[in-house]
């Protein structure tokens, strides 16, 4: 089947097209320099920004696929968690075409097409657990099977990819600051500058970051002459560790031996070495996956449908973005997932 994933859930314009589990192109456009002096994402220039340029990258990725639009057997698009102007942009889009080439239309969760990001061109199968580490969430599931998740975990404040952007805007890189972070590290002595370790000993599988941002403001204020790589090694091993850390004790506790890995701290060289080091299996997304892209959405779309989780047969023209899209029971939206307490519910199957 030919699906083409369209994924416009905060700053990027992304649209795939891939074919029986192939990822036949992957066309993403950033729009890291619009939101840059702002120091992170301005929600109605995305919006905007989307609007722009989202026919282009469709053409595009179909150009580079080698697939005709008539060809396009179902669009698939981001339903939530995101900026809900930017996520209307994508998912309208994706309904109107899915409309004229008269083919079915499927919304997907976001952090579904991280999971199935991490599957692609390998032989992971359910059940596995399913770390997502990115700009906006950090969370650890169990997949039961496509279409069954349990979330084990997840941060309480900061996402592993915000802690990253927060430390290194403090050390003066620019924004996004994750990948240059990591970069400046790996000339930096880890062990030099002792940071606290969030969460250490406690049970449960949540995540906690930003105490570490902080303890990293203090260190600077104390220690101004601290080598900044020194200071971005110490960091990126905590938060390295705390991942690391708490993925071990779930395995251990479920005794489920394979995790993916994904999102767009899963482009972090380190955690890439920390944890295909650990004694059970452990699947990356190709790096020019492992950040938000269209064709993550078409792949989730294709195992949900393999799986027999979803089918073709629902109607989903009059599905409504949902900004606060927890990822949880079968994935579709219906049960409105875990609750979190202080958290705005957003989104309903009544509407936004
Ligand atoms: O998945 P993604 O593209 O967007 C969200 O859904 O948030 O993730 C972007 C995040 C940013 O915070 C960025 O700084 C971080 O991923 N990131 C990295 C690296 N590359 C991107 N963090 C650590 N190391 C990297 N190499
Ligand atoms: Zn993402």
């Amino acid at each position: 089947m030919v699906i083409l994933g369209i994924d416009t859930s905060c700053d990027d314009t992304g649209i795939g097209v891939v074919r029986s589990g192939e990822v036949l192109s992957s066309v993403v456009a950033s729009q890291t320099a619009l939101h840059e002096p702002y120091g992170g994402v301005l929600p109605e220039a995305a919006s905007r920004e989307h609007l722009r340029v989202i026919r282009t990258v469709k053409r595009q990725a179909l150009l580079e696929a080698g697939v005709e639009p008539h060809e396009v057997e179902l669009v698939a698009a981001t339903r939530g968690p995101g900026l809900v102007g930017a996520l209307l942009v994508g998912l309208n889009f994706g309904k109107a075409l899915a409309f004229a080439l008269d083919v079915p239309f499927l919304g997907i969760n976001h952090l579904e097409g991280h999971i199935a990001s991490s599957v692609v061109g390998g032989t992971l199968e359910p059940p596995f657990l399913a770390l997502i580490a990115s700009g906006g969430h950090t969370s650890l599931f169990r997949v039961a099977a496509w279409g069954s998740y349990e979330e084990l975990g997840r941060t309480r404040d900061d996402a592993a990819g915000e802690a990253f952007d927060k430390v290194a805007r403090q050390l003066g890189l620019p924004y996004p600051g994750g990948a240059a972070l990591s970069q400046l590290a790996a000339d930096g002595d880890a062990g030099a500058l002792q940071l606290p370790r969030p969460l250490l000993g406690q049970a449960g599988y949540d995540f906690s970051f930003s105490g570490l941002k902080t303890a990293v403001a203090t260190l600077l204020d104390r220690q101004p002459d601290a080598a900044p790589a020194d200071v971005a090694a110490a960091f990126q091993e905590v938060v390295v560790d705390a991942l690391q850390r708490t993925v071990r004790r779930a395995v251990e506790a479920t005794s489920i031996r394979q995790v993916s890995v994904a999102g767009g701290v899963a482009a972090n060289d380190r955690l890439r070495e920390v944890m295909l080091a650990e004694p059970y299996g452990v699947h990356f997304p190709p790096l020019s996956l492992s950040a938000d892209n269209g064709a993550m959405i078409a792949l989730a779309a294709d195992h949900l449908l393999r799986s027999g989780s979803r089918s073709l047969t629902e109607e989903q023209f009059g599905l409504d973005a949902l900004p606060y899209f927890p990822l949880a029971g079968d994935g579709s939206g219906a049960s409105g997932g875990r609750q979190l307490p202080g958290r705005v519910h957003v989104g309903s199957e009544a509407g936004v």
